[in-house]
């Protein structure tokens, strides 16, 4: 666990920075826009998807052969997506919540069309810093990976079916399905985009991808048990939601314990595909675990 943080704060700590020498760098913007966006990025994630775009890097070897500034500009540009995701799943037409990251949500400060439209910012923002600041020849498969993984298919798809299905019993598949794309999605993107970056051949890349979404589902299972078990002290966030709303999640479907057990299975899954890649995966293997024993 303790390698973990180190991790999220390292790796964390280089992607804001980056992100907000990006912010700065746009000067002609109205700044009551760069404060909105600000906002949100600054406030305390975790990180997560900048640290595994930056430990798939690694693990495949990227500090010897890849590029660095591109394993960068991947991790800013996922934190911003997921950060757009977040300040658009808040707004009062989606989950509306007031609390996120410890803050009062986006729309709560600057408005419902602020928040908006600084989700909309971020996300061209993200293509932005790929296509400048990645090495030209990643710039392609970079942005092909990230739009599919971000829209219909992905994390958008994903999230129309979260709401469309409100207040509907799903079966399990079909909610495997729907915590696949809104949120295991971000993660496969992150970890291709870091194997990527990394220099690494078509099935490293492929394999990253599978790591990241086994443990993407792993991941929005655990956030749907914090949701009943945490509080919002702890995870910055409401909880207690999901079960008001009539969402579809794991323990609501299959109870406290056997939610846990599909965590620990796709956990073992992911960890198992990362045996391949020797000790340079160990950061990996610890962020993983994290994934799971998070508390927030
Ligand atoms: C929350 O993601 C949204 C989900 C996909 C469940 P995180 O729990 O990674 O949020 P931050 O980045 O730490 O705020
Ligand atoms: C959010 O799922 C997934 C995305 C933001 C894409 P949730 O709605 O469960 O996330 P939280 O619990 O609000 O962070
Ligand atoms: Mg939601
Ligand atoms: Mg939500
Ligand atoms: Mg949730």
């Amino acid at each position: 666990m303790s390698d973990a943080l180190t991790l999220l704060q390292n790796h964390g700590q280089a992607t804001i920075t980056y992100l907000q020498e990006a912010l700065v760098r746009q000067t002609d913007a109205p700044p009551r826009l760069l404060q909105a966006m600000d906002y949100s990025l600054r406030a305390g994630g975790k990180r997560l998807r900048p640290a595994l775009v930056l430990e798939c890097f690694n693990a495949c070897g990227g500090s010897a052969v890849g590029s660095y500034p591109s394993a960068l500009a991947a991790a800013g540009a996922m934190e911003l997506i997921h950060t757009f995701s977040l300040v658009h799943d808040d707004l009062p037409a989606m989950d509306d919540d007031d609390l996120r990251r410890g803050r009062p949500t986006n729309h709560k400060v600057f408005g419902e069309a602020m928040a908006i439209l600084a989700g909309d910012a971020m996300t061209t923002l993200a293509f932005e810093l790929i296509a400048v600041d990645a090495e030209a020849r990643l710039v392609g498969p970079m942005v092909a990976e990230l739009a599919r993984q971000t829209g219909p298919v992905g994390m958008i798809g994903g999230q129309v079916l979260d709401m469309d299905s409100e207040n509907q019993a799903l079966a399990l598949p079909d909610l495997q399905r729907i915590h696949r794309m809104k949120t295991g999605a971000l993660l496969m993107a992150s970890c291709r985009l870091g194997a990527l970056a990394g220099g690494a051949d078509q099935n490293k890349v492929q394999a990253m991808g599978d790591f990241g979404r086994y443990l993407g589902l792993a991941f929005q299972i655990v956030d749907d048990l914090l949701d009943v078990i945490s509080t919002a002290e702890q995870m910055g966030k409401a909880t207690g939601k999901d079960a008001d709303r009539g969402k579809n999640t794991y323990p609501i479907l299959l109870g406290l314990e056997p939610a846990r057990l599909q965590a620990q299975q796709q956990l073992a899954t992911a960890l198992k595909i990362l045996d391949s890649f020797g000790s340079p995966a160990d950061g990996l293997r610890s962020l993983a675990k994290f994934v799971v024993e998070r508390s927030n």
